[in-house]
């Protein structure tokens, strides 16, 4: 227990020198455990909640959202709001995740946080492209990777995978960009991708935050989406209906829980 102390006293240490990393840290710790009746304000608490696993995932994915923070200014894009989009697609697949099997180290948090990620790999590498996928997107009439196929050839599922393929990311991390919006197809981590996907809908289903694709969702197409077959693929509808039960509490608390984290 001593040995494991100073563990954390020493990862607390290092931690703090890197003041972004810091306020990420505790956000994180909040959002993740919001349940908690008093938020966490001190890196030691936060080193103890999330474990020492899910701390390296969140260095490893800094530069990802390091990215995401520099490139905010370069693209005449709602950024705020898609940050709110990705933070709650994480906070909704922990929570769904947490339905069947939660992965013991929550790599589904961070998963769910970069499923998107190709968005900011185009606004950065093909900013006029990125611009005209959004000026074409924003009238709500096609899906955004149809636009985005046939405005710059690849969608920013499979350019995020690549982008995190370069960045020796974890192959979750990949497979989860690659299939978000086909979890079926996902050879791995199917039920992780499957819980991404039903975030994701639900997200934009009820207009929080702001995902890029602005074609309208409807709630009965959130709950028909492929991602709960491969969630629960010999069950019947009452292990669903209980699972969205849970989501609907979540959903209800979203608005204020992005309001304070980004
Ligand atoms: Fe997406
Ligand atoms: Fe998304």
């Amino acid at each position: 227990m001593l040995t494991e102390n100073r563990y954390t006293a020493q990862i607390a240490e290092i931690i703090r020198r890197d003041p972004s990393l810091t306020s990420r840290l505790l956000r994180l710790v909040n959002s993740v455990y919001y349940g908690l009746s008093t938020p966490v304000n001190s890196i030691e608490e936060a080193v103890f909640y999330l474990g020492v696993r899910q701390i390296r995932q969140l260095v490893t994915v800094t530069p990802v959202i390091e990215d995401f923070q520099r490139l905010t200014r370069q693209c005449a894009f709602p950024w705020r709001e898609f940050w709110q989009h990705c933070i709650g697609t994480a906070i909704l697949t922990h929570e769904i995740t947490g339905a069947v099997q939660a992965p013991p180290d929550d790599s589904d948090y961070i998963a769910g946080l970069v499923h998107d990620v190709g968005k900011i790999v185009m606004a950065s590498t093909f900013p006029d492209h990125f611009t005209e996928i959004h000026r074409q997107a924003i009238q709500g009439f096609r899906d955004l990777t149809e636009i985005e196929n046939e405005v710059l050839g690849i969608d920013h599922a499979e350019l995020g995978a690549l982008y995190l393929e370069r960045h020796r990311l974890s192959e979750l991390l990949v497979q989860t960009a690659r299939f978000h919006h086909q979890p079926e197809k996902a050879r791995s981590h199917g039920h992780l991708i499957a819980s991404v996907q039903i975030a994701d809908l639900l997200l934009r289903s009820e207009k929080m935050g702001i995902s890029g694709n602005y074609l309208e969702v409807t709630r009965e197409q959130c709950f028909s989406a492929s991602g709960w077959k491969v969630l629960f693929p010999n069950t019947h509808e009452a292990e669903q209906a209980i699972a969205r039960a849970s989501l609907s509490h979540t959903l209800e608390l979203m608005p204020q829980m992005l309001e304070g984290l980004v």
